[in-house]
């Protein structure tokens, strides 16, 4: 093997804080409330944490080393990383094949799942502004809220300058490469993103009852841990236990976690760092995001809020872009204090996630032989087109979002289970062998044993994966999906449309780019 010129992580607490930064996003703070409100609150925990022992930290592993192994031969991005794990025992046909899955799986989720991420990302920069800027003083009712909010939705100033302003901060911060871009990025953002979760935190258990007596915070959070095991009949608990687990880990998602593994040492520790960052994930989700969620949201609306969550009539994203601001804004200046640290820690945690997908397609130009600069901004403005049916969808309907939705399901829950599939297989012991637990454990301050790889990674991932898939689709009420929305059959066929297309090119880039890179 010649040597490959590569970017590396300067420092261990930078790649730790990249990957916890790229796992921790609007899913922590979010999705996972959302559902804990949904699945029977305490109960949830016992899905969600059997995924993370089972599937979720063993595919962590395989992720972080399908990602070195690659990174050391010259394979930045799934696609090629592909090639090289099955290339011998599939040979190079085989292999070009699997180039070509990861291929398109890698462009399609990049691109799409990042389009509607970073949409919701402009929104939660604008509310920062309202917020920072002492606006949101003025809005004093869930109502009020809306009506800003839709206002905003009709005006395509409000609605792209905040997107457009995100996606620009993301090509800033990958253009100038692992180091010197996403590395200091992730070095002020984290720290930052911490401490305010902090703050929010104990400001959450101290906030007490500002709005009805019998609303006190602290009973927010013992709701969300009174477990209600009836709900665990319910095989949508299980599932989506499972899924969330994929979500938070960014396991699957377009591989940024084997790209971002890449840039790693080929003697440096990878088997604890990145149970540290799967740690410091779950810290932010099950107890930072968790909490926070549940002590505002009963002090803010009581039992009636989170029952609105629960019958699915408000989306936790709803909950914090329509109905905090009401909340925040009836407090005063405290409140306006309160909403910026809300805001400000919500867009940090969606940045460092968006700029990993920025950072993936922009590998993927770097093998055209595009400068990693060039390809950052071609990325964003690819993000806008693929992200601009959720604005026009938004501005003809009053707010309607079942393009996001509809994509939200195809890559952000189906693709990424179908990415860990393939992840599983190829990595497995079947395929890739003896070298696959090799490259988590060279260098490693501990070791992940055999059996993980020869039986958790081949076996059982691979057969509970391919259950998932056959199983997802079934549980999710697309005509839903599709009636909540006037135009909603147009945007689901135009979100497949670009689904397959994405996928389709994905795949000859990464079948042509292996065929060239790896030749013969
Ligand atoms: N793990 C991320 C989250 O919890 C998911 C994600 C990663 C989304 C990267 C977009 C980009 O939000």
């Amino acid at each position: 093997m010649g040597k490959v010129e590569r970017e590396v992580w300067a420092t261990k607490i930078g790649l730790i804080l990249a990957m916890s930064g790229n796992a921790i996003g609007l899913g922590n703070f979010l999705r996972f409330p959302g559902r804990v409100a949904l699945y029977g609150g305490g109960a949830y925990l016992i899905p969600y944490f059997i995924a993370f022992f089972l599937l979720g930290i063993p595919l962590f592993w395989l992720e972080w080393a399908i990602g070195r192994y690659g990174g050391l031969r010259g394979a930045e991005w799934l696609g090629p990383m592909f090639y090289v794990i099955t290339r011998r025992r599939l040979g190079r046909r085989g292999a070009l094949i699997a180039a070509a899955i990861g291929g398109g799986l890698t462009l399609a989720v990049g691109l799409l799942l990042d389009a509607y991420y970073t949409n919701l990302l402009g929104w939660v920069a604008y509310w920062a502004a309202w917020s920072v800027s002492g606006k949101i003083l003025t809005i004093k009712s869930m109502s009020e809220a809306k009506e800003v909010f839709i206002n905003a939705l009709a005006n395509p100033v409000y609605n792209l300058v905040p997107w457009i302003f995100t996606l620009l901060v993301l090509a800033l911060i990958v253009a100038p490469g692992v180091r010197r871009g996403i590395e200091r990025a992730v070095k002020i953002m984290m720290p930052t993103l911490f401490i305010l979760a902090v703050i929010l935190l104990i400001s959450g258990f101290l906030i007490g009852a500002p709005i009805k007596p019998e609303w006190n915070s602290i009973k927010g959070f013992i709701w969300m841990w009174t477990p209600r095991f009836d709900k665990l009949a319910d095989p949508a608990a299980w599932l989506e236990g499972t899924g969330q687990i994929f979500f938070t880990l960014s396991l699957g998602i377009a591989g940024i976690i084997p790209t971002y593994a890449a840039y790693t040492r080929r003697e440096e520790d990878l088997a604890l760092s990145a149970l540290t960052s799967a740690t410091l994930n779950e810290v932010a989700e099950v107890v930072m995001g968790g909490s926070i969620a549940f002590t505002f949201a009963y002090a803010f609306g009581g039992p009636e809020l989170i029952a609105l969550v629960q019958l699915g009539k408000i989306s936790p994203f709803g909950l914090a872009v329509v109905a905090y601001p009401a909340f925040f804004g009836s407090l005063g200046i405290p409140g306006a204090i309160l909403a910026s640290f809300w805001y400000i820690l919500l867009w940090f945690a969606g940045v460092t996630s968006a700029i990993a997908l920025v950072n993936v397609v922009a590998a993927i130009f770097k093998d055209f032989g595009l400068s990693r600069a060039v390809g950052s901004f071609i990325t964003i403005i690819l993000l806008l087109v693929f992200g601009l049916p959720i604005t026009y969808e938004g501005m003809v309907t009053g707010g309607a979002t079942s393009y996001l939705d509809f994509t939200d399901f195809v890559v952000g829950s189906v693709l990424l289970v179908v990415t860990c599939f393939f992840e599983s297989v190829f990595g497995g012991w079947f395929i890739w062998g003896a070298e696959g637990l090799e490259e988590i454990n060279r260098g490693a301050l501990i070791r992940v044993p055999a059996w993980v790889w020869k039986y958790v990674i081949s076996i059982i991932d691979p057969i509970f994966l391919l259950a998932m898939i056959l199983w997802l689709p079934m549980t999710v009420r697309v005509e839903a999906i599709i009636e909540s929305s006037p135009i909603g059959a147009q945007m689901a066929m135009l979100s497949s449309v670009f689904t397959a297309l994405l996928f389709i090119i994905g795949a000859i880039i990464g079948y042509r780019v292996s065929a060239k890179k790896f030749p013969e």
